[in-house]
């Protein structure tokens, strides 16, 4: 029986996530929001350091647990925003200190792919799609490694950017995604795929133009937009499949949450069948999982304590801000 804390502060969410035995028993966090522009690393700790102890006590409470049953502190010392990891990593620290337990390090972008599993995936691809993350990855050969990658800005970034250029607010992906419903005809758009890579800013340019000159209206844009973007995702993803002869295809990252994008996958996945032969899975979790939050921190923390992953001396521990998903050692397989 363990009991892991999870924390999770790698861009504008804190998150504290509670799990037992691989079951998820608090979840509980708090954004970072602004009324106009991105987010401002510095404030989004500020917010972090503020909301922390609050954020902490309601998992605690929610889980019906009592402190002195945490085997394990994890949480995400990467990658992020520098300033946010530290919040992080300072409130890991103390409650260590205060509940003397050791302290479990986790990388943000496996935990997205294992807490994933919960939804019944085995061995899977990911199409991980969130804020400033886009990547395919899939273990294999002692490595979870990156199939295909945005050469730019992150598919979330990308539509917020072109949602806050034509006003209507931020996050930009929900509101995009109602608008595109209204959309009747298609716009050509750049199409931007290089091998297993797709690049989004050439996209965002010819958007922002597009929507400037006036011949064209929010709805089809916004509906010409994920259909073009969302396309590259299924197009790389199905590569990434090919390539690894895996038979599931997991969703990760709050674009994720796009009822369009989760369509697409599913007809992907489906043709996949019909032309190939090969069954491939669908596999997408709840919102509260798709998007950035403290359980898959404290899910893929207790897999590492497990395997005998923990830190007792905490000058050792560190974040990496900028390390990559296939630079992660894992010894817990
Ligand atoms: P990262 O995980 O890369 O650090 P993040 O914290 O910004 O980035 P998430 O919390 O996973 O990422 O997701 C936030 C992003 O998801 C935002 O860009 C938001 O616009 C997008 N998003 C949320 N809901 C939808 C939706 N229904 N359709 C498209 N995008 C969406
Ligand atoms: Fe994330």
């Amino acid at each position: 029986m363990t009991i892991i804390l999870g924390i999770e502060s790698t861009a504008h969410t804190f998150g504290v996530g509670i799990v037992q035995n691989g079951k998820i028993l608090a979840n509980i966090k708090d954004t970072y929001t602004t009324e106009k522009g991105g987010i401002i690393p510095l404030d989004a700790a500020k917010h972090h350091e503020k909301i922390s102890e609050k954020i902490y006590e309601e998992a605690i409470k929610e889980s019906k647990i009592s402190k002195k049953d945490i085997d394990a502190i994890a949480f995400s010392h990467a990658p992020g925003l520098a300033p946010c990891l530290i919040e992080g990593m300072k409130f890991a620290k103390k409650i260590s200190k205060k509940l003397n337990k050791p302290v479990v390090p986790v990388n943000h972008c496996v935990a997205h792919l294992e807490v994933g599993k919960i939804t019944g995936a085995k061995d899977p691809v990911m199409l991980y799609a969130s804020g400033a993350n886009t990547q395919i990855i899939a273990y294999e050969a002692g490595k979870y490694r990156i199939f295909g990658e945005t050469l730019d800005v992150g598919i979330g970034n990308f539509i917020d950017n072109f949602a806050r250029y034509a006003g209507i607010g931020f996050p930009g992906g929900p509101k995009i995604q109602e608008l595109a419903k209204n959309g009747k005809t298609y716009i050509e758009l750049p199409y931007k795929v290089k091998g297993m890579d797709i690049a989004l800013s050439g996209i965002l340019t010819n958007l922002k133009q597009k929507l400037e000159c006036g011949k064209y209206n929010i709805e089809n844009l916004s509906y010409s937009l994920q259909e073009t973007a969302f396309a590259m995702l299924v197009e790389t993803a199905e590569r990434a499949l090919a390539h690894t002869g895996k038979k599931e295809l997991l969703l990760g990252g709050g674009v994720a949450c796009n009822s369009r994008l989760q369509e697409m996958c599913k007809i992907m996945c489906k043709e996949r069948l019909k032309l190939e032969g090969n069954e491939t899975k669908l596999f997408c979790p709840d919102r509260p999982l798709l998007v950035d939050n403290g359980a898959m921190i404290a899910f893929l923390g207790e897999i590492m304590f497990n395997a005998g992953i923990k830190i007792s001396d905490l000058e050792k521990i560190d974040i990496l801000p900028r390390q990559r998903t296939d630079e992660v050692i894992v010894s817990w397989k």
